[in-house]
């Protein structure tokens, strides 16, 4: 494993994630209850703008129950549960934390979905599928992560099908420094943010031909706004994943 890919693991390490979020669960619903995707969202989501996020790019997609998804950077599994239980479609999804593949697959029996999505512990830079085996590869808030960015593309298009999609949703750099800690990192030696320019001439060195791209900043800025403000502190949540000194 690289040096990296520890400092990024260790910050998704989550000690005990399951139990954690076992424990916190029996306070809305007894453990034989199947859980929705609606009642997970605020803990499973963990990305800008949460599951409207998810439901977007799911749309830009053109995702459908005959779709075959790659959740990259799958996180707990929360976008993957949307997605087959939205769509009805098939959804592998990867990470590099055990504890949140652990945590992912829990939740995915907690919400009846296990016939449909199935995870796994993976390297986004060392994909372990055949050519060709997806027809969307779903990506959200996982790049920030990756140092090598025309790596972490060109791997992933070498796992598209023909005609296949690459759907991502990713933080871009803009003027002024990162002040640490953010979400996705302690400080800056696993954090890998580029402009929006270098994340189009990264696609674009990988192959790919742009058929949809949207700049969501001023949403996404009200969104934290209304939200950091509102959300519950307590029940399940991203704090329960990451932290009490969490902050979305
Ligand atoms: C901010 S979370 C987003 C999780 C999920 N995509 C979501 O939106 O709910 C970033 C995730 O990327 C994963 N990740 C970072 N680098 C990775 C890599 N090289 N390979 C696989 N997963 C990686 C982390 O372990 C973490 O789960």
């Amino acid at each position: 494993m690289t040096d990296t890919n520890v400092k990024v693991r260790e910050h998704y390490s989550a000690l005990g994630l399951t139990d954690r979020i076992k424990a916190a669960l029996a306070a809305i619903a007894p453990e034989n209850q199947t859980l929705t995707v609606p009642q997970l969202a605020p803990l499973d989501q963990f990305h800008t703008r949460g599951i409207l996020a998810t439901s977007e790019l799911a749309a830009a997609a053109r995702i459908d129950s005959s779709t075959h998804v790659l959740d990259l950077g799958c996180g707990i599994g929360g976008p993957a549960r949307y997605l087959a239980g939205t769509f009805g479609c098939k959804v592998t999804g990867i990470d590099l934390s055990p504890a949140f593949i652990d945590a992912a697959t829990y939740l995915t029996e907690r919400g009846g979905l296990s016939d449909r999505v199935a995870f796994q512990v993976g390297d986004a830079l060392n994909l372990p599928f055949d050519d060709a085996s997806f027809d969307v590869v779903f990506l959200q808030h996982v790049a920030m992560n990756i140092e090598d960015r025309t790596g972490l593309y060109t791997g992933v298009r070498r796992i598209l099908a023909r005609e296949g999609r690459l759907a991502t949703y990713d933080l871009v750099l803009r003027d002024g420094g990162v002040m640490y800690p953010v979400p996705w990192a302690r400080d800056a030696s696993a954090s890998f943010l580029l402009t929006e320019s270098d994340t189009r001439t990264a696609l674009e060195e990988a192959g790919y031909r742009t058929v949809f791209w949207l700049d969501d900043t001023k949403v996404a800025l009200d969104w934290f706004k209304t939200v950091v403000g509102t959300q519950p502190q307590s029940g399940p949540n991203l704090a329960l994943v990451m932290g009490a000194d969490f902050r979305p």
